[in-house]
């Protein structure tokens, strides 16, 4: 299949990337301000709230399926740039939508646990969206967007996701891991739920999505849904450091997200590792990175 990666530079990216030219398909892969992997994709750089550039990658990517990925994909920052945010996040993918309809492209979006209000997690499927954040008005705004303006369509939503970053960036684990070696405690919020998912076994479901023609949405995380402290604590445990620097605290988010996954793992045939598995796999794999 012909599949156009829109943010194939980004962390999730790069192995959606990889893995998919791994299966055969031919890529195209995006990126913006961060240089390509060497992957056997093909690189164009692209601006995506620049229509031009839009019509110009669709143009040349000629895809079967398009796997949008890129995002302003940072809570914080996206509260702090509102408008950037709308216009990353939602203009933009109402535009990458507009041109999967034109080129009758599949199109999976890949969306967040933040659409929910995080009272009552984890969600599943049906559950109505009521984002409190910038970042999670944004990406229901794209989803929503997404369903209505593509008849061939898919909403992919994950919780954290973990796994070895490309050099100079930063992911929860591998942050984790130096602090602990070092020495330094981690005070891991008891009342911030998750359902952390090691990449892989996210772009395991990205792949079957584009694979198979499952509209519609689902839910793509880890099976335990834990508190950060849990979570570090497993880190700790995992990669065999000192589990006493891991101390519980608390954190102003005060939130219960993350997603109940189950439904979409049956409706995808797919695999539901839980931390041990997942951090186990990620400690494996640290020599290859
Ligand atoms: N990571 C998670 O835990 C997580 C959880 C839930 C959902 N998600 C969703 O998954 C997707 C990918 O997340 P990620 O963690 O891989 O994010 P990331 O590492 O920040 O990557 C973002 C990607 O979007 C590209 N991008 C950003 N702004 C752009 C612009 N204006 N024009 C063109 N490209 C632009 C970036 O290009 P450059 O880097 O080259 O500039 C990069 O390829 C996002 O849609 C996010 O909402 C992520």
């Amino acid at each position: 299949m012909r599949i156009l990666i829109i943010g194939g530079s980004g962390f999730i990216g790069r192995y959606v990337s990889r893995r998919l030219v791994a299966s055969g398909h031919t890529v195209v892969s995006t990126y913006n301000s961060r240089p390509p992997a060497d992957d056997g994709a093909t690189w164009p750089q692209v601006e995506i709230t620049d229509p031009a550039a839009l019509d110009a990658l669709f143009a040349l990517a000629r895809p079967d399926v398009v796997v949008h990925l890129a995002a302003m994909a940072d809570v914080g920052t996206a509260e702090r740039n509102p408008e950037r945010a709308t216009a990353v996040n939602v203009t933009a993918t109402e535009a990458i939508a507009r041109l999967s309809e034109r080129h009758s492209s599949r199109l999976l979006f890949v969306s967040t646990e933040y659409v929910f209000d995080g009272r009552n997690g984890p969600y599943t499927e049906d559950v109505a969206p009521a984002p409190t954040t910038q970042y999670g008005r944004t990406k229901f705004e794209a989803e929503r967007a997404v369903a209505a303006l593509v008849s061939n369509w898919s909403i992919l939503r994950t919780s954290i996701v973990y796994g070895w970053p490309a050099p100079g960036r930063r992911n929860f684990v591998p942050m984790l891991v130096d602090r602990l070696r070092n020495g330094e405690p981690y005070h891991g919020p008891t009342n911030v739920h998750r359902s952390p998912v090691y990449v892989e076994h996210l772009v395991d479901g990205i792949e079957r999505l584009v694979e198979t023609e499952s509209t519609g949405v689902h839910h793509v995380a880890g099976s335990d849904w834990v508190t950060m402290y849990d979570f570090a604590v497993a880190v700790s445990e995992g990669f065999g450091l000192d589990t006493s620097l891991v101390v519980p605290g608390t954190d102003p988010m005060d939130d219960r997200l993350g997603l109940d996954s189950q439904r979409s793992i049956v409706v995808l045939g797919l695999q539901h590792p839980g931390l041990d598995a997942g951090l186990a796999t990620l400690r494996a794999s640290a020599s290859a990175e």
